[in-house]
């Protein structure tokens, strides 16, 4: 046997001053190859008696095995050096100036954002918020969403994996329930709007997974529909930058509002774009309505002496029809290009008095 142990102490010197991988692979097909010394040793055995064969079968077998072992080792601390090599070659300091100093630009989501809280501002309204992460009752349940109905179906929820307690956290898919955090928490008279971010299971060119709407609650006495319709319009015209804004309201429904209604505004959609304040088109930018007398018992208030009226816009899409995005999917490109274009400055913050674009 000192042949074999002669051979092992050979190739396991051999595999230890392997200084790289491919130095290791010849050692590799050096003795494990097909022509290699170990493999030729295995063919020896069919010469042997039945009791030799025995033996020294299971003693090349357990030296092929340790060899095999130590290649395995050795490429794998080969790697690792390569790898640790190859990090320390193209270290990046991320802290240093990048070469095309490009300077930092506000999203066009965040500056529609800032357009509209800031009109609303202007009209006494206050910025409430609320959690993305959200629970039934605040999504669902107190906006009189009835259990099983098909309308909780079509919000697309992403839902965590249920509590221990069977409850089921999910990301909110409007920014409603912060009505329902606001009205539990204030007394009437209430003016908010709640910008934030929502989701839904969805993809495509006007719709991604993670959009942003800003929702309006106003509740007080004597509330109608006609300060619904002045509120929107107002804020339509401030938002476009035209007097010249025409809207419809076109009956609706939500659970939530009683009654419901979504608000076109017109527009010119000849020449493949969007041009509001003229045309004969009609364009779906929001919904809204009456706060239904559900949701308010709901939230502690009583329907009896307070009403109020609630609206829900999509910040994502006004952003679209204003600065001419045609796909949503940009939004997330996070390509430098995109933003360089259609981004605005961080030093010119929108507010009515010196003008919001
Ligand atoms: N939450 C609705 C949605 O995401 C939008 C909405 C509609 C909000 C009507 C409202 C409302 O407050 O009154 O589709």
């Amino acid at each position: 046997m000192t042949d074999l142990n002669t051979l092992e102490s050979d190739v396991l010197a051999q595999v230890a001053g392997a200084a790289d991988l491919q130095a290791l692979d010849a050692v590799r097909v050096a003795a494990l190859g097909k022509t290699g010394s170990i493999s030729g040793l295995l063919k020896t055995l069919g010469a042997m008696s039945p009791d030799e064969r025995k033996e020294r079968g299971a003693a090349i077998n357990a030296l092929r095995d340790r060899v095999q072992s130590a290649i395995t080792e050795k490429k794998a601390a080969l790697e690792a050096a390569e790898l640790d090599a190859r990090l320390a070659r193209e270290t990046l300091d991320l802290t240093l100036p990048g070469p095309y100093r490009r300077k930092g630009s506000v999203h066009p989501t965040m500056q529609t954002m800032d357009e509209i809280v800031s009109i609303f501002a202007e009209m006494g309204f206050a910025v409430a918020e609320g959690p993305d992460i959200e629970d039934d009752f605040h999504n669902f349940t107190a906006l009189n969403f009835p259990e099983k109905h098909p309308a909780r179906e079509m919000h697309d929820t992403f839902f965590f994996n249920r509590k221990e307690d069977g409850e089921r956290m999910l990301l909110r898919t409007h920014t409603s329930p912060v009505q329902v955090r606001t009205m539990v928490s204030e007394k009437p008279p209430i003016r908010i709007i709640a910008p934030g971010r929502t989701y839904r299971v969805d993809n495509d060119a006007t719709h991604t997974p993670v959009f942003h709407q800003v929702e309006g609650l106003v509740i007080d006495k004597g509330i109608h529909m006609g300060h619904l319709k002045w509120t929107l319009e107002t804020f339509l015209a401030r938002f476009f930058e035209t007097d010249a804004v025409t809207t419809q309201f076109r009956p609706h429904h939500f659970p939530f509002t009683e009654p419901s209604a979504e608000m076109d505004v017109q527009c010119d959609r000849s020449g493949g774009e969007i041009k509001i304040g003229q045309g004969t088109s009609w364009l779906e930018i929001l919904g809204c309505g009456m706060v239904h007398p559900n949701v308010l018992r709901a939230c502690g208030i009583d329907p009896d002496e307070y009403q109020g009226f609630a609206f829900g816009v999509g910040v994502d899409r006004l952003g679209m029809l204003k600065y001419g995005m045609p796909d949503l999917r940009d939004m997330w490109s996070s390509d430098s290009r995109w933003l360089a274009h259609y981004g605005f400055s961080g030093f010119a913050a929108p507010n009515p008095a010196s003008g919001l674009s």
